[in-house]
C-alpha cells in the first residue's frame, strides 16, 4: 500500500510537469537548450581554457557564418554520411541559393581559407573556433540538435605528420586544463588515395561473403562507401567485422612511416593512445590519421579529428592537395564530463561589496558612487529599487559580501558613508572623498 501511493504520487508529479509543459506557449526546439545563468560559469571556463590553449600554441581565432552553402557538406562532409544523408536542416529561403545550418565546420573553414586567400599568409595556418553546430539527431545525453564545438584546424604549409601530434596535444592539454581525468585518444590511419582504394577492394570482398547477413544500411554501403561498414553499431555486423582485413595491414610506405612519426611524437609528449582498427569516423573527407578522444566514465566521444589533405580537391575549389589537420571537440560534452567527474563548479566572479541606499538624494548619488567603483576595478552589487535598510542588509548577508556600504540621507547631506563589516557588525563612518581607497584596504 504504501509502494502504491508513493508511486502513484511520483507518476501525479510526473503529469503535472507534463501538464505544465504543455500548457506553455512556447518551447526551445527539441534538442535545444537554453543556456541559463547558473551554467554560464562552466561555459566561462570552457571558453576562457579555450582561448588559452589556442593561444599558446598560436591558432587564430575564426568565426564563420552558422549557414553555408548545402553543396559544401554534400561534396565535402560526404552525401552518403549520416551528417549529410540524414541530419542535415535545410533553410526555406526566397533566393536560388541551396542553404544549411552548419553540422560542423571543416567543409565551411576550407571555403573561408580560398575566399580570402588566405594562403597568402604564412603557412600553415593555424584557426581555432568555439560555435554553434546543428544536427538532425534523436536527443539524448550528448546528443543534441544544437550543440557548440571548439575546432581547431592547420592547414597549408607541409603534410607534417607533426602538425598531426600537435592538434592532438591541443585538444589533450584542453581537456588537461579542464581537470577531465583518464583521458584516452583513440587513433588510425586511414592511408592515401593509393594504399585505401587497395583495401577499399580487400573489405568490400570480405563483405560480399556476407552479403546476405550484414544489415541493410550496410548493405547499402558495401558498394559506395565501403569504410562505413567498420563503423556500424549493429550486433552481426560487428560479430563478422571483428575478422575483417585492417587498414594497417595495407598501408603504403609513405603512410606508414607518416603514421609511425604521430605514434613517435605522442610517445615523446606522454599522450595516452590506443590503435583502434576499426575506427574510421563518419565523415567522407579524412586520409591519413584519424582520431577520437574519450574519458573515464562517459560513453561517447568528447571529440574527433584527422587529416583532410584531399578536402580542398573535393570541394573544386582546389587542382592539388591543400595538407590539412583539424579536431572539433563537443562543449556540451566536456561539460557533462566535467560534472561526471565531479570537476567542482567553476567559481563566479563575486562581489565583495554591496551598497546599500536609502532615500531619494542617496539612491541619486548611489550610480555615481558605484562608477567609482568601477574606475578602480571593484565590483560592487546593489538592488537599487529597494528602499529600506533591513531588506538591503538581508540580501548583502545572501551574496556573502565582505562589506556593506550604507549611504542614507545623512550621509549624503554630511559627504560621508558608512563602511560595515558584514562578519564583525563593525562600522566605521569616512569621509565619501576617501571611500574606495578605505574599500580597498579592507577586502581581501
Ligand atoms: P564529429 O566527430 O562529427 O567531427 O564531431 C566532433 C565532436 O562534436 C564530437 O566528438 C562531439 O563531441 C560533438 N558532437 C557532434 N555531434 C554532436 C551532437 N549532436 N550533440 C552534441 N555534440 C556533438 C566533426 O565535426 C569534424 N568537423 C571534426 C574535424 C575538424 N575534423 C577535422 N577538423
Amino acid at each position: 500500500m504504501p509502494k502504491f501511493s508513493k508511486n502513484k504520487k511520483g507518476k501525479e508529479k510526473k503529469n503535472s510537469v507534463r501538464e505544465k509543459k504543455e500548457n506553455l506557449l512556447f518551447q526551445s526546439p527539441k534538442g535545444m537548450h537554453d543556456i541559463l545563468p547558473s551554467e554560464q560559469p562552466w561555459w566561462d571556463k570552457l571558453r576562457k581554457v579555450s582561448q588559452e590553449v589556442a593561444n599558446f600554441y598560436n591558432f587564430w581565432r575564426i568565426d564563420t557564418p552558422i549557414l553555408e552553402s548545402a553543396e559544401i557538406f554534400e561534396r565535402g562532409t560526404g552525401i552518403t554520411t549520416d551528417i549529410v544523408e540524414k541530419q542535415m536542416f535545410f533553410l526555406k529561403s526566397k533566393g536560388k541559393d541551396r542553404l544549411a545550418l552548419r553540422p560542423e565546420n571543416t567543409p565551411g573553414i576550407i571555403r573561408a581559407y580560398i575566399q580570402h586567400g588566405l594562403s597568402r599568409l604564412s603557412q600553415p595556418l593555424k584557426l581555432y573556433y568555439f560555435g554553434p553546430f546543428f544536427r538532425y539527431e534523436q536527443p539524448q545525453a550528448g546528443r543534441y540538435r544544437q550543440f557548440y564545438q571548439i575546432g581547431f584546424e592547420i592547414l597549408g604549409g607541409e603534410d607534417d605528420s607533426i602538425y598531426d601530434a600537435q592538434i592532438i596535444l591541443a585538444n589533450y592539454r584542453l581537456i588537461e586544463e579542464l581537470k577531465i581525468k583518464n583521458v584516452v585518444v583513440q587513433i588510425n590511419s586511414l592511408g592515401c588515395k593509393n594504399c585505401r582504394t587497395i583495401y577499399r577492394r580487400k573489405l568490400q570482398d570480405y563483405y560480399r561473403k556476407f552479403s546476405n547477413k550484414i544489415c541493410k544500411d550496410c548493405r547499402r554501403r558495401l558498394s559506395v562507401n565501403p569504410l562505413r561498414l567498420l563503423d556500424c553499431k549493429n550486433e552481426k555486423c560487428r560479430e563478422i567485422r571483428s575478422r575483417a582485413p585492417i587498414m594497417l595491414d595495407y598501408l603504403c610506405q609513405a603512410c606508414r612511416s607518416h603514421f609511425r612519426s604521430v605514434l613517435e611524437y605522442l610517445d615523446d609528449l606522454n599522450v595516452p593512445y590506443t590503435l583502434d582498427s576499426y575506427l574510421v569516423r563518419g565523415l567522407d573527407y579524412y586520409n591519413r590519421t584519424v582520431f577520437e578522444i574519450l574519458a573515464e566514465k562517459y560513453d561517447v566521444s568528447l571529440g574527433g579529428g584527422g587529416r583532410y589533405d584531399y578536402l580542398g580537391e573535393m570541394l573544386g575549389v582546389r587542382r592539388t592537395s591543400l595538407p590539412a589537420v583539424g579536431s572539433s571537440l563537443g562543449a556540451e560534452r566536456l561539460i557533462e564530463a566535467m560534472k561526471i567527474q565531479g570537476v567542482s563548479e567553476p567559481t563566479k566572479i563575486t562581489a565583495k561589496v554591496f551598497l546599500v541606499q536609502i532615500g531619494k538624494p542617496a539612491k541619486k548619488m548611489a550610480l555615481c558612487l558605484i562608477e567609482a567603483f568601477r574606475s578602480a576595478g571593484i565590483k560592487v552589487i546593489e538592488s537599487l529599487g529597494k528602499d529600506s535598510l533591513k531588506s538591503q542588509l538581508k540580501l548583502a548577508d545572501k551574496e556573502g559580501v565582505e562589506l556593506a556600504l550604507i549611504l542614507g540621507q545623512r550621509e549624503v547631506f554630511e559627504e560621508s558613508i558608512i563602511i560595515r563589516d558584514m562578519k564583525s557588525g563593525a562600522q566605521e563612518t569616512v569621509p565619501m572623498s576617501k571611500v574606495v581607497e578605505e574599500v580597498k584596504k579592507r577586502i581581501h
